[in-house]
């Protein structure tokens, strides 16, 4: 089924009787997963106060283009960039007229005019003022230019004619939104990725590290949530942002890593462990910064929990990828890595190449799985982290077939 999911609508209400169903409009593309800021017109604040769609989409409702206040908290371009969608419903034939005419008179055409994403009109009016030539002819305008329209549905109307002007039913106007949206690789998924280096702490101040960078696991992370999945990225220290909608979680040590995803793992459809974990840690950590005297001293390390192959061991594993940075026999490591680990795919890449991997903006990968395989040439992380959920989201529609 089609859902929102990580996505952004503006619900634009304008001023007719239909106005009461936008209430339960955004509890419908709630339910689909989005988050709906609500901007109302003048008209539309005479059929329904902004203070029930304030409780509802559980955020202010934008009223005025020129006021300083609101244009300080999101003014227009800001709403405009944030939308992923406008939505428009209902949308009277003055509304449209506007759109048609490219007026930009009011905070909603504004936005209309200013933003970049599609825009959805869901049109509600008297079936004769539907019927007039001029709203044929806006409509017919809006439409060329690329708007898309659901609706209107015929019936019974509030003004007792009968004919074409009701505003189509919320639900299914929540779905007309949905469809607009490419259906997700990962439609609704539950994706975990654990992503940059472990710290193994020696004493209160020092640590045993290594250079991972967490590029590629905030990379698949992007490309997760893009794709539709609800996506948990557990990271060690990195200097990264998150990505928008994924939720971070941030650990130290690999114990703690694996603490979080054993508690996460039986949730989630896939597990990607992309971290640089710490093979070892110390075997004690000393209470006190350890002091310098002895020429040479030693250190005894105690060996890691394997977070992978915990994970893919545990009851109800998710999907499972591991990946395998190798300077020789690539392949053939990966490969014994697959199986050993009890993974259902393996990204392989050569390290020995200082051109990708580790630290680079770059990589170039062999994807390997126990009944295929497919080489991704070199190119940004982001390009092949789109690569990789797209091998996943196939594997895993096959898994289930
Ligand atoms: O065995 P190796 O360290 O080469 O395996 C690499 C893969 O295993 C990576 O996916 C890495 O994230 C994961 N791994 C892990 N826990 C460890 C060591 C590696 O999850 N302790």
């Amino acid at each position: 089924m089609a859902h929102l999911f990580n996505r952004n609508i503006v619900l634009g209400v304008t001023g007719g009787i239909a106005a009461y169903k936008s209430a339960e409009l955004v509890r419908q593309l709630q339910e689909l997963g989005a988050d709906v800021r609500v901007i109302m017109t003048r008209g539309a604040r005479e059929f329904i106060t902004p203070l029930t769609l304030q409780a509802l989409s559980g955020r202010p409702v934008h009223t005025e283009l020129l006021d300083p206040d609101a244009e300080l908290g999101m003014g227009h371009i800001e709403l405009a960039r944030w939308a992923d969608l406008l939505l428009i419903a209902p949308a009277t034939a003055d509304l449209l007229a506007r759109l048609a005419a490219g007026r930009a008179d009011d905070l909603l055409t504004t936005v209309a005019l200013a933003t970049a994403a599609p825009r959805l009109l869901a049109p509600a009016m008297n079936q004769q003022m539907w019927r007039d030539p001029a709203t044929t002819a806006n409509v017919a305008t809006l439409t060329e230019r690329g708007f898309h329209m659901i609706g209107p549905a015929a019936g019974e109307q509030a003004c007792g004619d009968i004919g074409p002007g009701r505003m189509e039913q919320p639900a299914v106007i929540a779905q007309a939104a949905a469809a607009l949206f490419s259906s997700g690789l990962l439609a609704g998924r539950r994706v975990l990725i654990t992503a940059g280096p472990t710290r193994e702490a020696l004493d209160p101040v020092r640590y045993l590290s290594n250079h991972s960078s967490g590029k590629m696991g905030f990379a698949l992370a992007q490309a997760a949530t893009d794709a539709g999945a609800h996506t948990t990225l557990v990271s060690g220290p990195v200097h990264l942002s998150t990505p928008d909608h994924v939720h971070r979680i941030d650990v130290q040590s690999a114990e703690d890593m694996l603490r979080e995803c054993l508690a996460l793992a039986p949730s989630c459809d896939i597990f990607i462990a992309c971290a640089a974990v710490a093979d070892y840690r110390p075997a004690d950590v000393a209470a006190q910064k350890i002091k310098k005297g002895a020429e040479r001293i030693t250190l005894e390390l105690q060996r890691n929990p394997d977070i992978l192959a915990t994970v893919s061991a545990s009851p109800g594993a998710p999907f499972t990828v591991g990946f395998a940075a190798e300077t020789n026999d690539v392949l053939t490591y990966a490969r014994g890595k697959l199986e050993h680990k009890g993974l259902d795919m393996i990204v392989a890449n050569d390290v020995s190449n200082t051109a990708i991997g580790f630290n680079s903006e770059h990589n170039a990968v062999t994807v390997l799985w126990r009944s295929g395989s497919r080489q991704l040439e070199q190119a940004s992380k982001s390009v092949i982290a789109r690569e990789l959920i797209a091998l996943i989201a196939a594997q895993l529609d096959s898994n289930h077939d």
